[in-house]
């Protein structure tokens, strides 16, 4: 048996999820979806799984892409795991598309609840105490479900939501265009890099010492909350506001988007930022 597990993650959760799931499997390496697909295809794989986040109600964008690009062995048992905080939407469903379009069907399909981690919008919510002792327990029992090869519907949104999504979700996938243009560097910064290293998206060049954003951001925060600084700040301005109204992203979030300094940040707390820069390929 070989068992592959690609997952896509900014905070730590879905890596997580990753490596509870590999080690109840045995023999079934992690791969990170910043890898080239075409590097790691799952022709020879016997069980093959996705796990990522939720953003606006759907599966990253980087996550869709790498999986657009990826070979799979379509007799092999897939499963999905989205790691929302509250609401799902279409994660799943969009994954079993593209999975569709190569002959591929998802087997087993679950969501694990942790702690919202948008930090550039809110604090971290629910409480870290209470969320991941819960996602823990609930990643066991998938692990458990996984290697005994249980078949499980994927999650799918209900009609209320499918219908809702384009309405209340429009400006913030209109706002993906500009997610990293607000992104400020203070002087706290000491060129180390690990902002780089982290990134999912290969979006971070060091350019004479500092940060350089390369504008094919998904906002996974995962540069935030890694930085030993607290360099990286975010921060609307005029200009920004007329790219933001460019795009009609006038919603109430949207509105209040920024990052003040003392705001705290979540990371997933069996993951360190070391764990996240391996990754890098
Ligand atoms: C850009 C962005 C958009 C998000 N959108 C949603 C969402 O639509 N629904 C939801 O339940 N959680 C949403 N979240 C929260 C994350 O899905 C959640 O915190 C996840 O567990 C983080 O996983 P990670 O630690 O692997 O990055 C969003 C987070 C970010 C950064
Ligand atoms: S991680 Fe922080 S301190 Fe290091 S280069 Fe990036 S912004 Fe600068
Ligand atoms: S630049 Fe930062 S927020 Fe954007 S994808 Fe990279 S690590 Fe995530």
């Amino acid at each position: 048996m070989k068992g592959r597990i690609y997952y896509f993650t900014g905070t730590g959760n879905s890596m997580r999820a990753a490596r509870v799931i590999a080690q109840q499997l045995q023999n079934t390496d992690i791969i990170s979806m910043r890898a080239d697909p075409e590097k790691y295809p799952a022709t020879d794989c016997d069980i093959v799984g996705f796990i990522y986040p939720v953003y606006h109600w759907t599966i990253p964008a980087p996550a869709a892409a790498f999986t657009e690009g990826l070979e799979i062995n379509p007799n092999a048992y897939v499963f999905v795991i989205a790691m929302p905080s509250f609401i799902c939407g279409i994660a799943c469903e969009r994954l079993a598309e593209i999975l569709a379009g190569k002959g591929v069907q998802i087997d087993y399909g679950n969501l694990v609840h942790n702690v919202a981690n948008y930090a550039i919008v809110y604090p971290p919510f629910p409480s870290a105490k209470i969320m991941v002792p819960a996602a823990e327990r609930k990643l066991k029992k998938i692990a458990h479900d996984i290697a005994s090869r249980k078949e499980r519907m994927y999650p799918r949104a209900s009609r209320f939501i499918k219908r809702r999504r384009e309405r209340v979700m429009a400006p913030y996938l209109e706002l993906q265009k500009y997610a990293d243009y607000p992104f400020t560097i203070n002087d706290n910064c000491i060129s180390c890099g690990l902002c780089s290293r982290v990134c999912p998206c290969k979006n971070i060049v060091i350019e004479e010492g500092k940060p350089v954003f390369q504008h094919h951001c998904a906002n996974c925060m995962a540069c935030v909350v890694s930085c030993p600084k607290r360099a990286i700040g975010y921060n609307i301005k005029a200009d920004d506001r007329k790219l933001l109204d460019a795009s009609n992203a006038r919603t109430f979030l949207v509105k209040i988007m920024g990052l003040p300094e003392k705001r705290r940040l979540y990371m997933n707390p069996y993951i360190t930022v070391k764990d996240l820069t391996k990754e890098r390929e």
